[in-house]
């Protein structure tokens, strides 16, 4: 006979456990899986940390982040900023309370979302070295430095050795941390490939980077005007669920459930909200939106998606921009040609708005070197932050990998010198992991980076086809040139007319006869020269013609 467990013995073992003790046994969910992956992740949190706050505060960003190695697998990490820097009276809940900041709950675009991303670091560094982060913060107003860590049991605060000091001598942030289990690495998956991606899509940053042997880089901005501002928007109707909308509900200051639509959805006027009367028979329209039911929030989801609504407003939208990219471009990959294309607003899940841009560059330094030769290359952006792992999950890889590059004159993508470059921005970009490397499959998205490449490959394909062709005519032209002199001289011998002048007739006619062709070489020529002459590389010690690569 088998022996049982009654219930109530399985069941003494229940225990709640905090939300930072689930991310102290699950680091791999937020980046920290694989020694050069780690060290990435903290840069790309501080970084996009960084760039967020010091747009938000309307500040060109002037960045340093500096990585000491300090024994094998373990290095430390300053990141330091010139942006509003945090109010000491908060420091601890934002980093170091997991799942606390000032995005999560907003509807614009920037690159954090979730309110992970810097206790992660702190959490990260605490299970790894047993130390806390030390930071240093000056508002203009209030200076101070401290050392943090997270009560993990609790998911609270633990601040320690807080001092002010004068707030004149520093303004923004500068975090120290110390980090176990990592290793620096100058790979696709590395920390100054992360962040020459991140200078090529912000060209308005200042970007330095000290590694573990002390060589500086600097990425220079080539943008001296802040990127446009993206402005706070409200959710679209149709981009709800029936969960988001019932937790709207009870979050909602309205008293009603019509003021609470119209406060809280764009595009819902008081006329939207008489037409869904006609329409969600069941629920009562003034009542306390607090009381909103499951069942009455999923008639109204239904209801949104009866009534023809006006597109959601796409200024909320920050992209990168066609001119910057071809700047980017330009310095980087010096590439023979390039386009580039900018798609126009779109939205996935029926109502987040999100846009694509997408550049490629081909010839030159395009492509990535690997001992077999130069391969194709993808570099993918979201919101302007690279996505350096993860690929195999992303939408931009399931679309670019769906082209049929043959019909552009590529014939295959994987060997031919061409760099796919796709940031895609949004509101509100569905990661498909709380590490955020890849962009969620959203089928509306896939379409839109498949259209967008497209696009640009037909520009590419002209030019492909336009400079087989130039080579097949400039090789005739140049041997019927070479029979030239040789001609003059018997025709001489037979009419008595001057070898010169007879040279200078059919080369007359030679030239006119292809004269079309050699305008296009001009053109091709001249073109080639700007893209040389184009503003020089902005990373001092860089070297432009390195190459690019899929890290994945
Ligand atoms: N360098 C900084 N300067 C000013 N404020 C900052 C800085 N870094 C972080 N913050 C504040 O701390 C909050 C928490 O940061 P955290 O990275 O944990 O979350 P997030 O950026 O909101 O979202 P995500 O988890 O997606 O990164 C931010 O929302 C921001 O308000
Ligand atoms: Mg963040």
């Amino acid at each position: 006979m088998v022996d049982t467990i009654a219930a109530e013995e399985i069941f003494k073992e229940l225990k709640q456990h905090s939300i930072s003790e689930f991310f102290r046994k699950n680091s791999q969910m937020l980046g920290y899986s694989g020694k050069v992956r780690s060290l990435t992740t903290v840069v790309h949190e501080y970084v996009t940390n960084s760039l967020d706050a010091c747009e938000e505060a309307g500040i060109l960003p002037e960045i340093t982040v500096e990585v000491k190695e300090l024994s094998e697998s373990r290095h430390s990490i300053r990141n330091t900023d010139n942006g509003p820097g945090i109010p000491s009276k908060i420091i601890g809940k934002v980093l170091a309370t997991v799942l606390s900041g000032t995005k999560f709950h907003r509807y614009i675009q920037q690159r954090g979302q979730q309110g992970i991303g810097g206790s992660g670091c702190t959490l990260f560094s605490q299970i790894t070295t047993g130390k806390p982060i030390h930071l240093r913060s000056s508002t203009g107003r209030n200076a101070y430095e401290c050392d943090l860590t997270i009560d993990i049991k609790s998911n609270k605060p633990l601040i320690t050795n807080m001092k002010e000091f004068e707030p004149s001598s520093f303004r923004g942030l500068s975090i120290y941390g110390e980090f176990g289990e990592t290793k620096y690495e100058n790979s696709d998956h590395g920390v100054y490939e992360y962040l020459r991606r991140t200078a090529l899509s912000n060209p308005h940053a200042t970007i330095r980077l000290v590694d573990p042997e002390g060589k500086e880089t600097v990425f220079l901005r080539s943008v001296q005007e802040m990127p446009k501002r993206p402005k706070p928007t409200r959710p679209h109707p149709l981009g709800v669920t029936t969960n988001d909308l019932r937790d709207f509900a009870h979050l909602s200051a309205s008293k009603k459930v019509s003021s609470f639509l119209t406060d809280t959805f764009s595009r819902m006027s008081q006329n939207k909200v008489e037409e869904l009367k006609g329409i969600v028979a069941n629920v009562d329209f003034d009542k306390d939106p607090h009381t909103l039911t499951w069942d009455e929030a999923e008639a109204l989801v239904k209801g949104f998606k009866q009534v023809k609504w006006i597109a959601p407003d796409l200024d909320s939208l920050s992209t990168v921009g066609e001119k910057q990219i071809e700047l980017a471009m330009k310095n980087i990959l010096n590439p023979k040609f390039m386009s580039v294309v900018e798609r126009r607003p779109k939205v996935f899940r029926g109502g987040i708005p999100f846009v694509v841009e997408v550049g490629i560059a081909y010839g030159g330094n395009s492509g990535r070197q690997t001992e077999e030769g130069v391969k194709g290359t993808i570099i993918r952006f979201a919101n302007k932050v690279p996505l350096l792992f993860d690929g195999s999950a992303c939408a931009i890889t399931e679309a670019a990998s769906s082209i049929q590059w043959k019909r552009y004159h590529i014939k295959s993508f994987d060997e031919e010198p061409i760099t796919l470059l796709v940031n895609v921005s949004s509101v509100y970009v569905p990661y498909s992991g709380v590490g955020k490397q890849a962009v969620a499959q959203e089928p509306e998205i896939i379409e839109e980076v498949k259209l967008a490449v497209m696009d640009c490959g037909r520009i590419l394909q002209r030019y492909i086809s336009g400079e087989k062709n130039l080579s097949i005519q400039t090789s005739k032209y140049n041997t019927i040139m070479r029979y030239v002199s040789q001609l003059a001289i018997n025709l001489n011998d037979i009419t008595g007319i001057s070898k010169e002048e007879i040279e200078k007739a059919l080369r007359a006619v030679i030239e006119k006869r292809y004269k079309h062709m050699l305008e296009e070489e001009k053109k091709l020529q001249e073109a080639a020269a700007s893209i040389e002459t184009a503003e020089q590389p902005s990373a001092e010690g860089e070297n432009a013609a390195e190459e690019d690569s899929e890290a994945e």
